[in-house]
């Protein structure tokens, strides 16, 4: 009998719905899912029960409602001074997964290649498989999480064609200064390559650390595909509201492929989405104070419990290092927690493809109830 396709053997089930089935059976505080564990913002719950309610029952445009696309450009030069022509440069996705899927699909040809900073989240890697080319890796290097630019030369070849970033980085929580960004960008504009950044996490940001888009570096708007999501801005990931903003030839390319793969987004949540845009000077503050409670809280925790590391300057993650409590590598200590302390997190050797760094830490998602927080510490503590 006929099967799946050959390429599909390469991948397996991803490490987050393993670890949260093993999370079920164990009845352990799920600090492995990168998300909250609590609903987001209610005044923008009100709004999209409004939109629902106005109509906007039928499909969007396929590159987005204009609406919301006007929103985009709009924040985009509020907040960065970056100038984006709502009408050929933005494109409206189902959540960064797909404007990943879709970007990496629309420039991709057999056999390119894709430098990826590991540790890297997952639906890259396998993007670019779907695509038959190839993923490069280049490590971001313990403690801080830095590439070193010998690295990158060695990596690439005739055939690399991207960088992806990521920034603010999930699992490190790294936020990337401006100096570093110039590397990277210095690098891409030597090689003429293109940069896929994913920002997601643009406005998760802690203690006055400030988020430089990648497209804002001189020369980089031309060869740079920024990509983020209201789902992480909003904390409402279940949206899943996506956009890409690039270039006119380079944003073509990528809604011919999302014509294809979702042909357009949810109407109403893309008319409560432009709603809350417009908001975003007034809301943010208090998103990142939220936050910001929650990360100072954990970290205090974890401190006393003896674990060392630098409190994440973005994100809701913590790569948080295990040498001084175990001999275990990342998949095992994960497993002993889960089983013996009943707290799930998440092994990030499954986030690289080359280094061995990984093996020697955990990452903890802070995007959690109080209580979900004090009941993990004290099962850390207690059990
Ligand atoms: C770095 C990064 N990129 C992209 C995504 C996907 O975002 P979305 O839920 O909008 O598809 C995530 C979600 O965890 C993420 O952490």
């Amino acid at each position: 009998m006929k099967t799946a396709a050959h390429k599909m053997s390469q991948f397996k089930d991803s490490i987050f719905g393993v670890i949260s089935q093993l999370a079920r059976e164990n009845q352990a505080v799920n600090l492995g899912q990168g998300f909250p564990d609590f609903d987001g913002a209610q005044w923008l719950k009100d709004i999209v029960n409004q939109k629902v309610q106005e109509g906007h029952g039928q499909y969007a445009p396929f590159m987005g409602s204009l609406h919301l696309r006007e929103e985009i450009s709009s924040y985009y030069k509020r907040f960065y001074k970056l100038v984006y022509d709502p009408q050929q440069e933005i494109t409206v996705t189902v959540g960064a997964t797909e404007a990943l899927y879709s970007t990496l699909t629309a420039l991709l040809d057999r056999d390119d290649e894709v430098i990826v900073l590991e540790p890297f989240y997952d639906s890259y890697v396998a993007s670019i498989q779907l695509s038959g080319a190839k993923a490069v890796p280049v490590t971001m290097h313990a403690p801080d999480f830095t590439v070193d630019v010998g690295e990158l030369e060695k990596a690439v070849t005739s055939k690399t064609k991207i960088l992806i970033i990521n920034n603010p980085h999930n699992p490190t929580g790294k936020v990337w200064v401006r100096e570093e960004l110039q590397q990277i960008a210095h690098f891409a504009q030597k090689h003429d390559l293109l940069v896929i950044s994913d920002e997601v996490y643009e406005f998760l940001l802690f203690d006055g650390a400030t988020h430089i888009p990648m497209a804002t570096l001189d020369g980089m708007k031309e060869r740079t595909l920024t990509i983020s999501s209201a789902g992480k801005t909003f904390g409402l990931t279940g949206w899943k509201i996506g956009w890409v903003c690039a270039p006119e030839h380079l944003s073509r390319a990528v809604r011919l492929v999302h014509q294809y793969v979702s042909f357009s987004v949810s109407t109403p949540m893309q008319e409560a989405v432009a709603e809350g845009l417009k908001r975003l000077e007034g809301y943010v503050p208090g998103f990142q104070a939220q936050y910001k409670e929650k990360r100072d809280y954990f970290y205090e925790g974890m401190k006393k419990l003896g674990f060392t590391f630098a409190i994440p300057k973005g994100t809701y993650f913590m790569m948080v290092p295990i040498a001084n409590k175990t001999t275990k590598r990342d998949v095992d200590y994960a497993m002993e927690l889960i089983k013996n302390k009943k707290v799930a997190t998440v092994p990030p050797s499954s986030f690289y493809l080359k280094s061995k760094e990984g093996e020697g830490y955990l990452r903890f998602c802070f995007a959690k109830k109080q209580e979900t927080l004090e009941s993990a510490l004290s099962n850390l503590e207690r059990l």
